[in-house]
């Protein structure tokens, strides 16, 4: 078996992530930075770094109601481990949930020299297609996604991807039959494109991002221990 890779070696027991001792990043890097180098090729500046923490932070936890939380809990409540739960959590993520940031990243990476984007949005309306990064389930404007538009412009990464986003969003709710908002997703694809990141590493990003969030939805409900979650039988309608 042969694997290439420019990421880790081991030197006299020493692992060497990039090129940098990890020794040296343990005193010196924060989680953030070393997780951007990791995935960048070279530590951030201290920008990309406050950005970087900020995406992260948006997207660390939304609730007990979301699909990757209940399903961790749901899991964890039949007595499987915490890692268990944890990544069934994971794998509940889906392109109407923590997985429609790859989406969104590629269609604004990929319309960025669009010269019409009332014309772009409205084809996509008449053929039925929903755009990813956009709508709620529950929300009517996404609060985590306007703050990190308000980071990304104090930092300097509201460039061409978050402007496209913001252009889609208000073009997108003249036409459509409810609010729209760009959601969290949405905001995050825009921002990592501006940052030079491409669509494929972007769920990687959400689920960095989510996974602290499901080892507390899930550690919380082996903790409690409350028995094991079951829909109840009155709401399941047999036909
Ligand atoms: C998140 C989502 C599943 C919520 O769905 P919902 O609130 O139940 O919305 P509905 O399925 O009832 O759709 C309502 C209308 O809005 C439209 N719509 C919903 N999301 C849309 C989107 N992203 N782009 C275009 N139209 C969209 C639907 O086509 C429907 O139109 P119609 O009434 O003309 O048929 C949905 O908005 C979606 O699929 N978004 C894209 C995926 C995404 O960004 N997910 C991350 C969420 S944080």
């Amino acid at each position: 078996m042969k694997i290439k890779t420019t990421i880790t070696r081991i030197v006299n027991g020493e692992e060497i992530i990039r090129g940098t001792k990890l020794s040296k990043l343990v005193e010196k890097n924060s989680f953030v930075e070393v997780i951007y180098l990791l995935l960048k090729e070279k530590l951030p500046s201290k920008k990309e770094a406050q950005m970087l923490n900020a995406l992260l932070v948006a997207a660390i936890d939304h609730g007990a109601g979301t699909a990757s939380a209940l399903a961790g809990r749901i899991v964890a409540s039949a007595k499987s481990s915490l890692h268990t739960a944890v990544a069934a959590g994971i794998l509940a993520m889906g392109e109407r949930h923590g997985s429609a940031i790859e989406g969104a990243a590629e269609f604004f990476q990929k319309n960025i020299q669009e010269k019409s984007i009332r014309d772009l949005v409205k084809k996509l309306k008449e053929q039925k297609v929903r755009i990813p990064g956009y709508g709620h389930a529950i929300l009517e404007k996404d609060l985590r996604a306007i703050q990190l538009l308000k980071v990304a412009k104090k930092l300097g990464f509201y460039k061409k991807h978050s402007e496209l986003a913001e252009k889609v969003g208000q073009e997108l709710n003249l036409i459509s039959s409810k609010k729209l908002p760009l959601n969290i997703d949405g905001a995050m694809g825009a921002i990592l494109s501006d940052m030079g990141f491409p669509p494929q590493i972007m769920k990687g990003f959400f689920i960095l991002a989510r996974v602290p969030g499901l080892v507390a939805q899930v550690y919380e409900q082996i903790k409690n221990d409350t028995g094991l979650l079951r829909m109840e039988e009155e709401n399941i309608i047999y036909e």
